[in-house]
C-alpha cells in the first residue's frame, strides 16, 4: 500500500507550465547558440549588483533575514508606500501561488484570460479552483469581457498581466483605472505587472494601497536582469499583505537575492540604460520581422510576439524550424493567439543569429506547408 495523496493532488495532471530550455536542450542532446525564449533579460544585472553579491558571498552561511526588512524599506521608499503594504517572495510566481492559496478552495471560479500566463493557471489547478477563460481579443486582454466573467460567476479572484505576456500588449492606465473601479469590492483583482520598467509610464496606474481588492506584483526578473534569483513583491492594502505572512516560506528567500535586488533597485542609472537597450532590441527583432514580410505586434515588454501571418499550424512549423537550428523561442498557444512567435530580447550577439536563421526556419515552414 503506498501513502495515500489527497483526492486533489492525486487527480492533477502532470504537467508544468513551462518547459525550460535546459530540458529541451538535454532532450536535443545539443546547446541553443541563441536563448531568446523565457523572456529573460540577455543584457544581465549591473555590475554594481555583481559587485554587492561579491562583497558577501562569504556571509551566505547565515539564513536572511526572514522579514526581508532592508528590501522592504528601500522599496517602500521607492514606490512611496508603508513598508507594511509590501511583500517579498521568490519571485512573482511563488506570490502568484501564494495568492491564490488565499481565494481559491476546490471549485471556486477563478477568472482569467484564455492563453494568459500559464504559471498563473498552474496554481489554480493546485488548489482545485475551477478557472473560467475568456479570449482575447485584438490581441489584448479583454476587460469588458473579463469583467464581465467576474460578474456573471461571482468568481473571488481575477488575474490580468498589464503588459501582457504572451502578447506584449498593454492597456492604458485609465482602462485599468477604469477596470478596477467596476470591479466587485469582493473580488481581488491580481494585476500582473512583471513588465512594468519596460512599459511606459502612461500603462501604470498610481499605486493606490487604499484599495483592499488590488495586488499588484512586480519582479527583478525582467528589467533588473535578476531572473535566477528569484524575487518578487507584492503590493497592496496592509490587510492582505499581512495574509501572505501568515502562509509564505518564512525562510524561503536567499540571503544573496536579498542584496542583489537591493542593490538593483539602487541602480537606477542602470536601470534606465538597460530599459533603453531593450527598447533597441525590441525594435531590432520588429525590423527582423518585417524583413521577412511578418508583422511584429507592438510590445510594452522585454520581448516582442510576431505574427506569422497564417494559422498556429503554421506557426508552430516555423518555431520548430528555429529550435532545429538552435535558436531557443516560445509562441502563445490559444486558439487565434497561436499564429505568432514569442521571441525575448537579447544581446545583439543572438539577435544576429535569429536574423540569420529566420529565414531559413520560414522557408522550411512554407515548404512543408506547400507539400501538404
Ligand atoms: C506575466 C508574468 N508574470 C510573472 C513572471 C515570472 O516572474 P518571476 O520570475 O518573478 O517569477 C513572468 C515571467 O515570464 C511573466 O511573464
Amino acid at each position: 500500500m503506498d501513502p495515500k495523496l489527497t483526492p486533489l493532488i492525486d487527480s492533477l495532471p502532470s504537467t508544468v507550465p513551462f518547459v525550460g530550455p535546459e530540458t529541451l536542450e538535454r532532450s536535443r542532446n545539443r546547446l541553443f547558440t541563441a536563448r531568446l525564449g523565457a523572456n529573460e533579460n540577455g543584457f544581465g544585472p549591473a555590475p554594481s549588483v555583481i559587485t554587492a553579491m561579491r562583497e558577501h558571498a562569504s556571509d551566505i552561511w547565515k539564513y536572511a533575514d526572514p522579514e526581508n526588512f532592508d528590501l522592504k524599506q528601500a522599496l517602500a521608499r521607492h514606490l512611496h508606500v508603508a513598508p507594511a503594504n509590501i511583500v517579498v517572495g521568490e519571485g512573482v510566481d511563488t506570490l502568484l501561488g501564494l495568492a491564490v492559496r488565499q481565494y481559491v478552495n476546490e471549485g471556486t471560479p477563478v477568472v482569467t484570460s484564455l492563453g494568459a500566463y500559464p504559471t498563473f493557471n498552474f496554481h489554480v489547478a493546485g488548489f482545485g479552483g475551477r478557472l473560467v477563460t475568456v479570449p482575447y481579443r485584438n490581441d489584448r486582454e479583454d476587460l469588458g469581457a473579463l469583467l464581465d466573467a467576474v460578474k456573471r460567476e461571482n468568481a473571488p479572484l481575477v488575474y490580468f498581466s498589464n503588459p501582457d505576456n504572451p502578447m506584449g500588449t498593454w492597456w492604458d492606465s485609465e482602462e485599468v483605472e477604469r477596470f478596477i473601479d467596476a470591479l466587485p469590492p469582493t473580488t481581488m483583482l491580481i494585476l500582473d505587472e512583471a513588465y512594468g520598467e519596460t512599459a511606459p509610464a502612461s500603462a501604470k496606474p498610481a499605486i493606490d494601497v487604499s484599495r483592499s481588492n488590488v495586488l499588484r506584483m512586480r519582479t527583478f526578473s525582467k528589467a533588473f536582469g535578476l531572473a535566477g534569483m528569484r524575487c518578487g513583491y507584492a503590493i497592496g492594502a496592509a490587510k492582505q499583505i499581512t495574509a501572505f505572512d501568515k502562509i509564505r516560506n518564512h525562510f524561503g528567500m536567499n540571503k544573496l537575492t536579498q542584496i542583489a535586488a537591493l542593490a538593483a533597485l539602487e541602480d537606477q542609472d542602470y536601470l534606465r540604460q538597460v530599459v533603453g537597450k531593450i527598447i533597441a532590441a525590441r525594435d531590432r527583432i520588429g525590423a527582423i520581422a518585417a524583413a521577412n514580410g511578418l508583422k511584429a505586434i507592438p510590445s510594452a515588454t522585454n520581448f516582442v510576439t510576431i505574427d506569422c501571418g497564417q494559422d498556429g499550424a503554421f506557426a508552430q512549423r516555423i518555431l520548430n524550424g528555429l529550435i532545429e537550428r538552435d535558436v531557443f523561442v516560445r509562441k502563445p498557444m490559444a486558439p487565434g493567439l497561436d499564429r505568432c512567435i514569442r521571441v525575448s530580447v537579447g544581446l545583439d550577439t543572438e539577435l544576429d543569429i535569429f536574423e540569420q536563421q529566420l529565414p531559413l526556419a520560414l522557408q522550411a515552414a512554407k515548404e512543408q506547408t506547400e507539400g501538404e
